[in-house]
């Protein structure tokens, strides 16, 4: 397997890759056809969304059974047997490990509700608070009577539990399956339990008025989900379907590593680690009167040591492995992914994902703010090359709308946009990622009612933006831009019925509706186009491996007043990369206070709008060498001025030494 510095990985969102049996739902065996699709588009690594056992309440980040795949997908001979021909075919596989949280489903879950000891403590769990109406705090939490069970690892979490509760302890939200609370074993000083007789609605009134902090669940809510028989609270940073597991408990260490084991004895080459930057929780918990609760769990305490202890004790070491970090800063992040540390070879990070968030906030909406994303993208891969570390590089994922529809323009610059930014990505310093669907780029979904909407996050924040006073349409407006199903719909392989993603005669309809543009935006078409982005993104992907400066120069970036162009220099070696984008759709000055840009006897590596229309520009500068853009020729300008971009224009300029 090639080195991941000059390697290329590609995303499978497992669901919308492709489905072989027509049920509607992708599946492994879709994959395994796509495989040599994948060998032919050059990318190295290929990284696969769970596929495991799961309620698929968060499409399958509610994993039930790390050991098992969900039927829907297939089966364990179908995953083993795309291993194999992914590994035949040279193709490193990455799976998603999900280790923040478990799904309400597992059977350690189940197990900690039935009132087990040793797997109550496998999660996180609080006693009720008293607040007054306002929500302050009355009483001293129980944080520092408890101080934090979790913390501590060793502490008894039964203590205080009747552990002959019903086997099915009910949750606040649903007592439909139970009223029944147990208050017979709780600690004198613990607030008692509502009584044993109270409605569900006085039961949901106490669960809403005690809750141990005020965190909100990314999802939207609180972040605790009541359970009364216990008369306490479980922890989900996410969905309540999906509750925190207890890191400090080396036990649950144990079993997570395990996983690993078993799925890398399978011929597995890497991992993806899900939110693993919040798998550390504090000391004590505490109302976040600035924030949501973020800042007291993310980067926490222990996580530096929790993730070198399972990358030594799984040997994943040498494998490719990425973390995702939520909300993370540079410093963990250089800790994160350099190689000293020994944790992981390299992070995303999404502050760059949120320029176009007004006031942070993702429902909220703006345009996307230039200036400040270059600001970011300055400090983070300026950042991570000082403290000797690296980065995933990537515009799209399946969290993500579509980077085209929301950073270019897909109505009128829709092939010279998606072009453009895939060379910003693709020529920095780090691994780039591709999600699927980005290389012919797909668009926003374009969806025109909530029911075209699966996400469990879309579905709460429409309900949550129309209980704020929005109205159905500008709800449905800011969900359309922010979705994540955006990123979601199926693969476009041909301009067939389903788009090529289920067969034509299939019975049954795919999960989630196809765009339209399925028409002119697919694999089929843009196979045979030389100038197609699929193309384009060929020669970058090949580009990386063929330029050692790709992949190994160092990089700053240049002209930081421009608002309208990001520029940078690779460097390796006496050579030079420069690399100039035009985010706008309109022609861009480039370097006018100097007159622009000298660019004699330099070679254009690459440039986004095709060749056949670069030659005679209206700018007097050279026109490449007419060369095939999908050829991987070598372009060579003998001109020398560069003093303009055209709309959505990128170029990369190699200067000899
Ligand atoms: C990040 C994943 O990418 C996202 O899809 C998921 O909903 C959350 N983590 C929770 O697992």
């Amino acid at each position: 397997m090639s080195d991941f510095r000059n390697s290329t990985v590609y995303q499978i969102y497992v669901k919308s890759f492709c489905d072989s049996n027509g049920d509607g739902i992708g599946d492994l065996n879709g994959i395994r056809s796509k495989l040599p699709y994948l060998k032919n588009l050059g990318v190295d690594y290929v990284w696969l969304t769970p596929f495991f056992r799961s309620p698929m309440n968060d499409n399958g980040y509610d994993v039930a059974d790390y050991y098992s795949v969900n039927p829907m997908f297939g089966t364990m001979d179908d995953a083993d047997a795309m291993i194999r021909e992914a590994n035949e075919l040279g193709l490193g596989l990455m799976f998603d490990m999900v280790f923040n949280h478990t799904s309400t489903e597992h059977e350690w879950f189940k197990k900690a509700l039935a009132g087990d000891p040793t797997y109550m403590d496998y999660y996180i769990w609080k006693d009720p608070v008293n607040r007054d109406a306002d929500g302050h705090i009355l009483t001293p939490t129980d944080s520092d009577r408890d101080s934090d069970r979790a913390a501590t690892g060793s502490a008894n979490t039964a203590s205080g539990l009747d552990t002959n509760v019903s086997e099915s302890a009910k949750t606040a939200s649903n007592l439909e399956m139970s009223t029944g609370s147990t208050s017979s074993a709780q600690p004198s000083d613990q607030i008692p339990a509502p009584a044993p007789n109270a409605s569900p609605e006085e039961i949901r009134a106490f669960a809403a008025s005690h809750v141990p902090t005020n965190w909100v669940s990314k999802f939207g809510g609180s972040a605790w989900e009541y359970v009364p028989a216990f008369n306490k609270y479980y922890l989900h940073l996410f969905d309540k379907t999906q509750a925190d597991l207890n890191w400090e408990n080396p036990r649950v260490r144990e079993e997570l590593k395990n996983v690993i084991r078993f799925w890398k004895a399978k011929g597995l080459k890497g991992f993806r680690f899900d939110v693993v930057n919040l798998i550390s929780k504090p000391a004590v918990f505490e109302d976040d009167f600035e924030g949501d609760g973020r800042r007291f769990y993310t980067d926490g305490r222990h996580v530096h040591e929790f993730l070198r202890e399972l990358a030594e004790d799984t040997g994943i070491a040498d494998m490719m492995t990425v973390g995702e970090m939520s909300s993370t800063s540079l410093a963990n992040c250089i800790r994160y992914a350099n190689p000293a540390s020994h944790e992981l070879k390299m992070v995303f990070s999404f502050h760059h994902l949120k320029v176009d968030y007004k006031n942070g906030q993702k429902w909220e909406l703006m345009a996307p703010d230039f200036r400040k994303l270059r600001e970011l993208f300055t400090e983070w891969q300026e950042g991570m090359e000082k403290g000797g570390a690296w980065n995933a590089v990537f515009w799209n994922n399946h969290d993500q709308p579509r980077a085209n529809s929301r950073f270019g323009d897909v109505t009128h610059y829709w092939k010279e946009s998606s072009k453009m930014l895939a060379t910003l990505i693709h020529l920095m310093r780090g691994t780039p990622y591709i999600y699927e669907g980005e290389e012919i780029g797909m668009t926003n979904a374009g969806f025109t009612s909530i029911d075209q909407y699966r996400d469990v996050e879309s579905i709460n924040y429409y309900r949550i933006l129309t209980n704020e006073g929005k109205s159905p349409e500008e709800a449905l407006h800011i969900i359309g831009e922010r979705s994540r199903d955006n990123g979601r719909t199926p693969m476009q392989w041909t301009a067939g019925r389903y788009a090529g993603f289920m067969p034509d005669d299939a019975k049954h309809e795919p999960w989630i509706g196809i765009p339209d543009n399925k028409d002119h935006i697919n694999v089929a078409v843009e196979s045979h186009d030389s100038a197609s982005i699929l193309s384009y993104y060929k020669k970058l992907i090949r580009l990386r491996k063929e330029y050692e400066i790709i992949a190994d120069g160092s990089i700053r970036f240049t002209d930081p007043e421009n608002e309208n162009i990001i520029s940078y220099v690779r460097e390796l070696g006496g050579r030079k990369l420069h690399v100039f984008c035009n985010l706008r759709g309109a022609e861009e000055p480039l370097l006018a206070n100097a007159g622009g840009f000298d660019a004699t006897g330099m070679q254009r590596l690459i440039d986004s709008i095709e060749d056949e229309t670069c030659a005679g520009r209206s700018d007097g500068t050279a026109g490449n060498d007419g060369a095939d853009a999908a050829s991987g020729a070598k372009d060579s300008t003998d001109a020398v001025l560069l003093t303009k971009l055209r709309p959505y224009e990128a170029v990369a300029l190699l200067e000899e030494n």
